[in-house]
């Protein structure tokens, strides 16, 4: 799909990699609808980006907040093309450790963090893509954000690992759902990337975190992570796959 002229939703888009990818899209010519949280710097964002970029505030546990955002950029732009997912995270426990088995209502939230969101997302960003004009035979393309912990999860992330696993397996049926109204869908799983938390790490220990990697040996550039999403929404042969993002890193246990 071209990205000049299209709509996209970057959810997660006032830091890191979808911050950097709102941008991409953005410099590609696309408009930018940012949702995030309240707290977040999605304002300043969508303002630095310029007058075709919208922040809509959304905790994007809230089902109907969400809903009402998307509604929101259908009525500020008139459609929505590309949907990249991108906010989530984790929590450090074992299955069972010196305090017990795993609290369930953790695991539980790190699972509608990251797994229900993501298909809630996926499920109304796609509904509306569905009323989209197909250019050459294509309405939409979803891009969702997995981890090669869901792979090989270290030790500690039961629960962050399945979910990111639960978007992979998503993905793939996603996309056959969606393959008859022309819509793709794809994830990225990136290795340790230089945001967030991970961002304030002292050197040291950023230099241990991506040891194993092959090449390059350091922590990847939210840059990076817009590059293959841009590559991802251009390429119409891409879909179903969740592609590793990763200087050929395997995580040890720990
Ligand atoms: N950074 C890494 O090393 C790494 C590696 C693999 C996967 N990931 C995945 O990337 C995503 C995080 O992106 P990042 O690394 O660019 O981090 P980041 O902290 O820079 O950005 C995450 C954004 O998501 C937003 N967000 C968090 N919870 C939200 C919620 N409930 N509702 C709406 N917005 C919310 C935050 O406000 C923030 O702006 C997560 O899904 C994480 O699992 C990160």
């Amino acid at each position: 799909m071209k990205i000049e002229g299209k709509v996209a939703v970057v959810v997660g888009g006032a830091s890191g990699m979808a911050r950097a990818t709102a941008v991409a899209l953005s410099e590609a010519g696309a408009k930018i609808a940012i949702l995030d949280l309240p707290i977040s710097e999605g304002a300043k964002v969508a303002e630095e980006i310029g007058h075709d970029a919208r922040f809509l505030p959304v905790d994007i546990m809230d089902e109907q907040v969400v809903e009402a955002a998307l509604d929101q950029v259908m009525e500020t732009f008139g459609a929505i093309h590309i949907g990249v997912n991108v906010a989530g995270g984790g929590t450090a426990k074992r299955t069972i450790s010196r305090a017990g088995p795993h609290p369930l209502d953790e695991f539980r939230r790190v699972i509608e963090l990251n797994l229900v969101s993501t298909f809630n997302l996926v499920r109304l960003q796609a509904d509306r893509m569905s009323r989209n004009q197909p250019e050459d035979d294509e309405r939409g393309v979803i891009i969702n954000t997995s981890s090669i912990a869901a792979f090989e999860g270290q030790i500690g992330q039961v629960a962050y690992a399945a979910a990111k696993s639960g978007i992979i397996g998503l993905t793939f049926t996603a996309a056959r759902d969606l393959g008859s109204l022309g819509i793709r869908v794809m994830a990225i799983a990136p290795s340790l990337f230089d945001t967030g938390l991970t961002k304030l790490a002292p050197p040291e220990m950023k230099a241990a975190l991506v040891d194993g990697a092959a090449f390059p040996r350091r922590m990847g550039r939210p840059e990076e992570y817009a590059t293959l999403a841009k590559a991802i929404v251009e390429t119409p042969m891409l879909n179903g796959s969740t592609i590793r993002l990763d200087a050929a890193q395997r995580f040890a246990p720990k």
